[in-house]
């Protein structure tokens, strides 16, 4: 049996790429699994995903969440509590970015990715909190290796994520004994729509400086790490950010 069956876990930005991905992977694993995203085409087709995977449909709960909202990540705890009656992961992976360096990025773009990429995990982990110290749960932030090597063209990014490395620190002394556990996952170049949101297209992509290991990165490759970060096989693990970016962020590379 694994150790995530019927565990109660929370996954932003659940609609696609690595969101999308963890929730897929962990349904193999039986847990009850409560998606959340902006946009309900996208949470239908990940259900859709996690169904064919194995998990029956009462297992699922999708939402509706902005989390740059407040009133919509308060919905989210509760509905999940009225639903499942506990929380024991939470996975903060809804984020975005804005090509900018610091003189170009503009204030409005600047909020809006601090809110959502810092402020929602800060909040939602806030409210989640007393149900994790309860169920002895975990909390995975996926932050990115742009925090620890920043790109100046995407400051308000890198700065964001730098920002949600330390919260991950912050917590995991916080809540560690309690018996929560807190990590980061830190991906490099991971092949999502990402990218084409940003404005690469596949040529570029695949031209794209890989690391070591000399491949861009799949969501499963996320989705992995996550999933051991959630389970009782990481158990003496806390306040760590692990990068999953085929070697990219190791300096000698560089
Ligand atoms: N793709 C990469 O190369 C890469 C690298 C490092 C880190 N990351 C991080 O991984 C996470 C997932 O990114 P992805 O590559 O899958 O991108 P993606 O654009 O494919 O998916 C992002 C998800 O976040 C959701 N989202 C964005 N703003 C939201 C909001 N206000 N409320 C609710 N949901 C919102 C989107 O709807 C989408 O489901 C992000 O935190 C991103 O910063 C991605």
């Amino acid at each position: 049996m694994s150790s995530l069956e019927g565990k109660v876990i929370i996954i932003t930005g659940a609609s696609a790429g690595i969101g999308e991905s963890i929730a897929v992977l962990l349904a193999r694993y039986k847990p009850k699994l409560v998606l959340a995203a902006r946009g309900t085409t996208g949470l239908e087709f990940t259900r859709k995903q996690c169904q064919d995977a194995g998990l029956a449909a009462n297992s699922i709960l999708t939402l509706q969440c902005d989390v740059s909202k407040d009133d919509n990540l308060e919905n989210l705890v509760q509905t999940t509590i009225q639903t499942f009656g506990s929380i024991y992961g939470l996975v903060n992976n809804a984020g975005y970015g804005v090509a900018g360096n610091i003189e170009q990025t503009n204030m409005k773009d600047y909020d809006g990715i601090m809110r959502v990429n810092m402020r929602a995990p800060f909040y939602l982990s806030k409210l989640c909190i007393p149900h994790l110290k309860t169920s002895k749960g975990c909390v995975i932030n996926v932050s990115s290796i742009v925090s620890k090597t920043g790109i100046a063209d995407l400051a308000a990014y890198s700065l964001s994520k730098a920002a949600l490395d330390h919260f991950t620190h912050l917590l995991a002394a916080e809540t560690g004994p309690s018996g929560v556990r807190v990590n980061s996952v830190n991906p490099g170049y991971i092949r999502t729509l990402a990218f084409q949101k940003a404005g690469l297209s596949e040529k570029q992509i695949v031209g794209i400086e890989a690391g070591p290991l000399d491949r861009v990165g799949e969501t499963e490759d996320v989705a992995k790490l996550v999933k051991f970060l959630l389970s009782d096989e990481s158990s003496y693990i806390t306040g760590e950010t692990i990068c999953v970016d085929g070697g990219r962020a190791n300096p000698v590379f560089s």
